[in-house]
C-alpha cells in the first residue's frame, strides 16, 4: 500500500456536512443490537448459515464485544496502515443521532478493499448511505486502495442505486453466489477506480 496511516487515525472521523463516520464505542452496544434486529439488515448483513438463515441478532454482551473488536482493528491499521476490519458507525450530523454502518471487510496484498454498510429504518431516504461509501472510499484512496469493490445480493436495489450512486461501474453479476433462506441468488460486483474517482465529492455524488 502507499499510503500510511499517522497517530490521527486513532481517532479517525470522517464527516461532510450531513454525516460524520466516526470509531464505534461501547455505549453504542444497545444501538448495535437493535438495528441487528431490522429484517433488511439481517437479510444483507451480518453473519448467515449454510442455508442463508441469518444468525440471532446479538446480546448486549455481544455487541460490546464486536465493537471492542472493531476498535482492535483501528488500533492494527494504525500500526500497520492496513484497515482490514475497520468500522465506522455513521452518524447524522444535524442531530448526532446514530444511523448506521459502514466498514472495512477485507484489504487484499494487492490492495483491493472491499466494502459494506447499512442504515437503520430512520437514517434511509437521505441519501446518507451514499454520502457514507464517498467518504470512506475516498479516504481508501487516500491510503492507496488501487480498487475498491463492493457486493450487492441482486434484488436489493436500493443498496445497488447506492453504489451507481456513489460512482461505483457495475462490472458483471456472480451467478448463484449466495444463499438466502436455501435459495440461490445472484450478486452484483461493483467497483471503482481512483483514476475515475478525482472528480467525486460526497455532494458532487448526489447531483449526479
Ligand atoms: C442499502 C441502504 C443502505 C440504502 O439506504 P438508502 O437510504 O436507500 O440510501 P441513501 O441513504 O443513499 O438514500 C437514497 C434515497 O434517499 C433519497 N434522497 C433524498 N434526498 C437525497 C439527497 N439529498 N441525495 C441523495 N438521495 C436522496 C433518494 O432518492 C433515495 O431514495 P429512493 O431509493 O426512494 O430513490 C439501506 O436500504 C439498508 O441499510 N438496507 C439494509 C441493509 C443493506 O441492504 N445493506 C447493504 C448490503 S450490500
Amino acid at each position: 500500500m502507499t499510503g500510511a496511516a499517522d497517530e490521527s487515525t486513532a481517532s479517525q472521523v470522517l464527516s461532510d456536512a450531513q454525516v460524520v463516520l466516526r470509531p464505534w464505542t461501547r455505549e453504542d452496544a444497545r444501538f448495535l443490537v437493535e438495528a441487528s434486529a431490522d429484517p433488511a439488515i439481517r437479510e444483507y448483513n451480518g453473519d448467515h448459515d449454510r442455508q442463508g438463515r441469518p444468525v440471532p441478532p446479538p446480546s448486549t454482551a455481544q455487541a460490546q464485544a464486536m465493537i471492542a473488536k472493531f476498535r482492535e482493528h483501528l488500533d492494527v491499521f494504525t500500526v500497520s496502515g492496513i484497515p482490514t476490519g475497520v468500522v465506522f458507525l455513521i452518524e447524522d450530523a444535524e442531530s448526532g443521532d446514530p444511523i448506521g454502518c459502514c466498514g472495512v471487510d477485507s484489504w487484499t496484498g494487492e490492495d483491493v478493499a472491499q466494502i459494506g454498510y447499512w442504515l437503520v429504518p430512520g437514517g434511509r431516504g437521505r441519501g446518507h448511505a451514499t454520502r457514507a461509501v464517498v467518504l470512506l472510499t475516498t479516504w481508501l484512496f487516500v491510503l492507496g486502495a488501487a480498487r475498491v469493490v463492493l457486493t450487492v445480493v441482486a434484488g436489493n436495489e436500493s443498496s445497488a442505486a447506492v453504489a451507481r450512486r456513489a460512482g461505483f461501474v457495475h462490472e458483471g453479476t456472480m451467478r448463484s453466489h449466495a444463499v438466502w433462506q436455501g435459495r440461490r441468488r445472484d450478486v452484483l460486483w461493483f467497483a471503482a477506480l481512483p483514476s475515475e474517482w478525482p472528480s467525486r465529492t460526497p455532494g458532487r455524488a448526489l447531483l449526479t
